[in-house]
């Protein structure tokens, strides 16, 4: 039995083939604004119900309400406002306009139905705790138009501009994968990594309480240090086909963009698992974070804000781990004595480094599969440039 969707039930924003006939004649009469890869994220997002219950864009009440208090006016929580930006004059209230998808193709028609200001630098401390640019999140904020369009949409066109066909499976989808392999417990996976050895402990930590695995790499925009999603797909097919039975792990993309937005953020992943059908989602470390902004585990303690009804999916908690030389194994601060000089740790721009001179990171770090895929890619980066 997969969770019950956040709210009760899954939003579905995709017209029949009927309907989709209709918009698309009406489009041609519409306003025609074309969306950049984040918005069109988003579009895809509400339209497969991955936002459940959202059938827009928000409106003023729950972006406000979202933004200060992490809920949505009904109550249910919500970590970060998930809203459509557009210029003085682009849309009127009450327009109905055709959303386009970077490449110009139809993608769905919106209904503006308000069209409110909004504050950039109190959303940036609110979500973010920082007005600070070098924050990306803030600095994707900050590149916003400077008002907000409201309304509910209708998806024209099923997202299929984005890459990993294969592997993008909506909410209903990942349900029905999940009640055909007859999966009664699922852990979601949220990441925008690689899968090194930490993160391959907790996932195995997980296997052994829950009948199934949703490795769910988020595929949206991310920041240009991060590993892109095509590279990071090598890597999960790498170690899955040799490091995980099969028949418990289902590999599917979650085309969100990355915010970076910490303990805001975990709220979001967390509540698109449960609509996607899983009963656990994992917070590790840090997660979703950057920078210094948050605090190791502060993505753990938002969530008790919340009672466990309100979220409505079990979390995993997960301290930082690491192998360690001395239990000779992966662990982690809550099951080590040992102190920090046995642990193998490797700081992001090291791996960098050892990647782009074709040296693979300790296996105790990173499968030396996983290790090659990096290798690979990097040099296909530096031999294009
Ligand atoms: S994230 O931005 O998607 O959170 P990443 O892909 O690195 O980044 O992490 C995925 C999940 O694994 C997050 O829940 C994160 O907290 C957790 N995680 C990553 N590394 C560790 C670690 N060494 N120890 C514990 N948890 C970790």
């Amino acid at each position: 039995m997969s969770s019950i969707p956040h709210g009760g039930q899954l939003v579905n924003l995709l017209a029949s083939s009927e309907e989709a006939r209709e918009l698309t004649r009406e489009a041609e009469t519409l306003k025609k604004l074309t969306l950049g890869l984040r918005d069109y994220s988003d579009v895809e997002m509400l339209g497969i119900g991955a936002f459940s219950p959202l059938t827009g864009f928000m409106k003023r009440d729950d972006y406000e309400s979202s933004r200060s208090h992490m809920r949505l006016m009904n109550g249910l929580p919500w970590g970060i406002p998930i809203t459509l930006s557009v210029d003085k004059g682009e849309v009127s209230e009450g327009e109905r306009v055709a959303l386009h998808a970077p490449d110009g193709s139809l993608a769905a028609v919106f209904d503006a139905e308000e069209i409110f200001a909004y504050d950039k630098k109190q959303e940036a401390r609110e979500v973010f705790k920082t007005e600070e640019e070098a924050h990306p999140g803030v600095a994707a904020l900050y590149a916003q138009k400077e008002l907000l369009a409201g309304g509910s949409l209708k998806l024209v066109t099923p997202p299929r501009h984005g890459s990993f066909p294969g592997y993008r499976l909506t909410p209903t989808q990942t349900r029905a994968a999940f009640d055909e392999r007859g999966w009664k417990t699922i852990v979601g996976f949220q990441t925008r990594n690689p899968v090194h050895r930490a993160h391959e402990y907790l996932l195995k930590c997980a296997l052994e309480i829950v009948d199934g695995l949703l490795l769910h790499p988020l595929v949206g925009e991310t920041k240009s240090d991060d590993i892109p999603a095509d590279t990071r797909m090598k890597c999960y097919e790498v170690l899955l086909a040799d490091y995980f039975p099969s028949e418990r792990v289902l590999l599917s993309v979650m085309p969100a963009a990355m915010r970076y937005g910490g303990p805001r953020e975990a709220i979001l992943h967390c509540i698109i698992r449960k609509n996607y059908g899983c009963t656990h989602f994992i917070v590790g470390r840090d997660h979703a974070g950057v920078g210094n902004y948050y605090g190791t585990y502060e993505a753990q303690e938002i969530f008790n804000n919340f009672s466990a009804e309100d979220i409505g999916i079990t979390l995993l908690k997960f301290e930082h781990s690491f192998w360690c030389n001395r239990c000779e194994g992966m662990a982690s601060t809550k099951s080590c004595p040992h102190g920090p000089e046995d642990r193998v740790s490797l700081s992001g721009t090291k791996v960098r480094e050892m990647l782009a001179n074709g040296q693979r990171p300790p296996r105790e770090f990173s499968r030396p599969e996983v290790a090659d895929v990096l290798i690979e890619a990097t040099r296909r980066v530096v031999s294009d440039q």
